[in-house]
Order: structure tokens, then C-alpha cells, then sequence
């Protein structure tokens, strides 16, 4: 897993927040007791949750330490655990009210197997809920994959440095609602408003291309890899009269409600 830098992140903090927002707000349940929040980054989406549910005691949990590091810095009264989703937690002590998740399972492996076992660790009358970015068919990830495999590029990519783990809404339903007693599914189109084409590498900066610039050898060749990516976007960003550019960002929203 590449690194993360907190700072980098939260260049675009209220644009990454506000699904985070939306989605607690849909979650109908007055005033759950424990609430863990999954891939809890720097602890904006975990601030979230302490707002919606003031009472509730609040956990968050990220494999970075870089990023727990800069949550427990922000946010000292809440709880912090280093760990992995994809291993988290132990079925048999762990019992949440909420288990959340902002824009992290994207980057774990078999939601088929992760989400069944997240579920148990739901009480009953309480949800798992989570929001995951759906636009890797939008041109600025497929203008990644291309960049990567056109001659000039694909020596220093002999396998792709990642593999997204999103699937489609039936995917989750036919997963999720046989094992909830209710489901909520849904999908929002954000259009953020950006400073140009520039805006767009660095909001990719601090998710989706650094798993890419990552396996690049040094700051020269990355350098030359996010000149002729950003030669791809700009076809598809014109800018509007101010000079601004509209990135729309598709995202998937489940809530599963326990029995
Ligand atoms: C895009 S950030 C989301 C941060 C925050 N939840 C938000 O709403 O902005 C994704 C976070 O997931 C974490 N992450 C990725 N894979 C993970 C895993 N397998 N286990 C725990 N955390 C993981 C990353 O370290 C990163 O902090």
C-alpha cells in the first residue's frame, strides 16, 4: 500500500468531506453508542460522525500510521486504531452500532467476503454503512491506465501498481440484502469546482495517482509522468469564463440495516 500524506489530502478536505456528510445524515438512527468509522484518514469523516451523534463514542481506524498521526493530533478525545480492514476486527469482541466508512474500501480486496463479515459486527438495529467513489471509467482514471501502457510508459509499469475493488450497485445488493432487514442504495454525481486542469492532478495526487507515481524511480520521471497526463486531460476539462473547471465524481452509497 503506498504511503498517504494527510496534508495532500485535505487540500480538498471539504470536497472529500462532504459525502462523509451525506451519508450520516441518511443513516436513521437517533443516537447509536459505538460507531467506528473505516479508513478514517486524518479524521475528517470521523469528525462526521462526532457531530452527527455527539453522545456516541467514536473510534476511527486506518492502516496509515501517517494518517492516524495527523487524526489523533486533530481530534485527541476520540479513539485511534491502527489496523487493515481487510483483517479488522475479531467477530467475537467486536459489536458496533455503525460501522462507517468514507471512501476507503475501494483500496481493499473482496467485498464479497469483507462485507458479510463487517455486518456481523453490526448490534442488532444498527447499519453498516459506507460510500465509495464510482467513476473509474471517468477520463481522469482511464487517462491514468492509458498513460501507463502507451510505449513510453509501460517499462516502468510491468504490472498495473493497482487494482480498484469497487463493484457495480447490484453487486452490493445481492451481497448485503439478504443478510439486512433493510437496504438503502444510491449514487451522487458531485461536480467540484476546480482551478483548472491542475486542480484535477492535484486532487489525483493525494488518492489515485500515487499508487502510479509510486512506482516511478524519481522526481524527474514522475515530473514528465504527470506533464503528459495532464496533456491527456485537458480535451476533456475546457475551462468555464472564470477559468474554472467542473470535475464531476460519480459515488456509491450503501446503507444495510441489521436485523
Ligand atoms: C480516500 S481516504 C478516506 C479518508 C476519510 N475517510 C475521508 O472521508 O476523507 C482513504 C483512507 O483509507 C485508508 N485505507 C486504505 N486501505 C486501507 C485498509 N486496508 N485498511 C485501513 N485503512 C485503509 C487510507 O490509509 C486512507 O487514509
Amino acid at each position: 500500500m503506498p504511503s498517504w500524506n494527510s496534508d495532500q489530502y485535505l487540500k480538498f478536505a471539504n470536497e472529500r468531506t462532504q459525502p462523509a456528510t451525506d451519508l450520516a445524515a441518511r443513516i436513521a438512527l437517533p443516537a447509536p453508542a459505538r460507531v467506528i468509522d473505516l479508513g478514517c484518514g486524518p479524521g475528517n469523516s470521523t469528525a462526521v460522525l462526532a457531530r452527527r451523534w455527539p453522545a456516541a463514542g467514536i473510534t476511527g481506524l486506518d492502516s496509515s500510521p501517517a494518517m492516524i498521526a495527523a487524526a489523533e493530533k486533530d481530534h485527541p478525545h476520540f479513539s485511534w486504531l491502527t489496523g487493515d480492514i481487510a483483517t479488522w476486527p475479531d467477530p467475537t469482541t467486536a459489536a458496533y452500532d455503525v460501522i462507517f466508512s468514507n471512501a476507503a474500501y475501494q483500496w481493499v480486496p473482496d467485498h464479497a467476503t469483507l462485507l458479510p463479515r463487517l455486518f456481523r459486527c453490526v448490534t442488532p438495529g444498527g447499519a453498516l454503512a459506507f460510500q465509495v467513489p464510482a467513476n473509474f471509467d471517468a477520463p481522469p482514471h482511464r487517462l491514468m491506465r492509458e498513460l501507463a501502457a502507451t510505449p513510453a510508459w509501460r517499462t516502468h509499469f510491468p504490472t498495473a501498481p493497482r487494482e480498484w475493488h469497487t463493484h457495480a450497485p447490484a453487486f452490493y445488493y445481492d451481497t448485503l440484502a439478504p443478510l439486512a432487514a433493510h437496504l438503502d442504495l444510491w449514487t451522487t454525481d458531485y461536480f467540484h469546482i476546480l482551478d483548472g486542469v491542475d486542480g484535477i492532478i492535484e486532487w489525483y495526487r493525494g488518492t489515485g495517482l500515487r499508487p502510479w507515481l509510486e512506482a516511478l524511480p524519481d522526481d524527474a520521471t514522475r515530473n514528465q509522468f504527470l506533464a503528459d497526463y495532464r496533456a491527456l486531460l485537458v480535451p476533456y476539462f475546457p475551462p468555464q469564463p472564470d477559468g474554472r473547471v467542473l470535475f464531476p465524481f460519480h459515488r456509491l452509497f450503501v446503507i444495510a440495516y441489521a436485523k
